[in-house]
Formats: structure tokens, sequence, C-alpha cells
């Protein structure tokens, strides 16, 4: 069950180099998705803070949480350069509950794939004690299209109902891809960046 379920050391070190998915801009798929995506805004395992930082400057009230003491630190950094007023905190997503704040709107960019089935389980549970009912998830992960090898698990969209059966409502789940920092011609993933699953996915309300 170990199989691509990375560990913490294993982000530490990705963010001493160039980690793949920092791309040093907001993914794609959340741009387009911008004007679904309203009011208070957690980005839970926000990395360098850039999707948090892209939606700051559009206005949101916007709240980025990683467990790494490295990227948080450069996502404030940012935004203090940038002049946005946007919160990062150290903090365990599994643990996301104790935040002690709630949210209209969470986005997850490359989290949900990382975890165990049981940290799955308590993961889903922890995100919808801080998103309002009738709040919303937009959460990308990577796809079971994506041919298996390097990088996170691979999710099928039977597994993204199954984990969000309970508490929420899976509203739409479309294919699209990820944008990575490497290079094509030495990319291990499909043409045009690993495949995944952008999902829309409501907090039931009640
Ligand atoms: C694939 S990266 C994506 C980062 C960011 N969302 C982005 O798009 O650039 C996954 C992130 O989740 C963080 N992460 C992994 N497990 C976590 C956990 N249990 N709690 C909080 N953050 C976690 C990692 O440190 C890493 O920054």
């Amino acid at each position: 069950m170990a199989q691509n379920v990375p560990s913490k050391e294993h982000f530490q070190q990705a963010y001493d180099g160039s980690a793949p998915w920092d791309i040093g801009k907001p993914q794609p798929v959340f741009v387009e998705a911008a004007e679904q995506i309203t009011g208070r805004l957690l980005d839970v395992g926000c990395g360098t803070g850039e999707n948090s930082l892209f939606f700051a400057e559009r206005g949101h009230q916007t709240t980025g949480i990683d467990f790494l003491e490295h990227p948080i630190a450069l996502a404030k950094r940012k935004a203090l350069q940038r002049g946005l007023p946007a919160a990062f905190r150290v903090m365990d997503a599994l643990r996301v509950d104790e935040l002690g704040d709630v949210f209209d709107s969470a986005i997850d960019c490359g989290l949900f794939h990382v975890f165990s089935d049981p940290d799955r389980a308590r993961y889903v549970d922890a995100l919808a004690r801080v998103v309002k009912p009738g709040g919303r998830l937009f959460l990308i992960c990577f796809s079971d299209l994506e041919p298996p090898g390097d990088g996170p698990r691979r999710i099928s969209q039977d597994e993204i109902h199954t984990a969000f059966a309970d508490d929420w409502q899976v509203e739409s789940i479309r294919q699209a891809r990820f944008e990575t920092r490497r290079d094509p011609q030495q990319s291990p993933f499909s043409e045009g960046g690993p495949l995944a699953w952008f999902c829309v996915i409501g907090r039931s309300a009640g």
C-alpha cells in the first residue's frame, strides 16, 4: 500500500531543488475555473503559494497551509513582495479542522493523490469541518489515465466518488493536465503534462 505514497522527506528534498510542480505561476486549471471559485478560500497543501496568491490578487481572503516550513516561508515572502494580504501557515492537512476557521471554497492542487487510503479518509473528514455546508472544493489529482510510473498515485473517478461519499456531493469531474517545470524531452509523463482529473465537489448542506 506504500506504493507511490510519498514521505514528508520526499517533499522536503523536492523543495531543496526545483520541485517539478512549483511552476512559478498558478496551475492553468485554476485560472480557467477562477470565475466559479467564490468567497473565503483555503488552499490545502499550498506549497510556495502561487495558487493562493493568484486568488488573493483577485480579491479573495485566502489562507494557504502546508506541512513544510520552507515552502511556507517562500509563500510568505512572495505575499510581502507582491503586497498581497494572503495568510500562510505551517500545518498538517490531516488536522486542518484545527485551524479554527471556515471557508466558502477550498482548492487542492496535487495533495489528495499523495495520501494512503486511511489518510485520505482522515483528510476528507477534516476538510469537511472547514468548508461551509454549501461551499465547494476544487481539486486536481493525477488520473488513472496517466500511465503508471513516476509521480503520485493514479486516481480513478470511482475512488473520488467513494472518498467523497459522505458529507460531500461530487458535482463534476473532467479531464485536465498538470503543468510541470520538467523539460518536455525528459518528462516521464504523458506528452503535454500528466493527465489529471479536475473535480468540483460540493460540501453537502446539513
Ligand atoms: C504536489 S505539491 C503541490 C503544491 C502546490 N499545491 C502547488 O500546486 O504548487 C503537494 C504539496 O502538499 C504538501 N503536503 C503533502 N502532504 C501534506 C500534509 N499531510 N499536510 C500539508 N501539506 C502536505 C507538500 O509539502 C507539497 O507542498
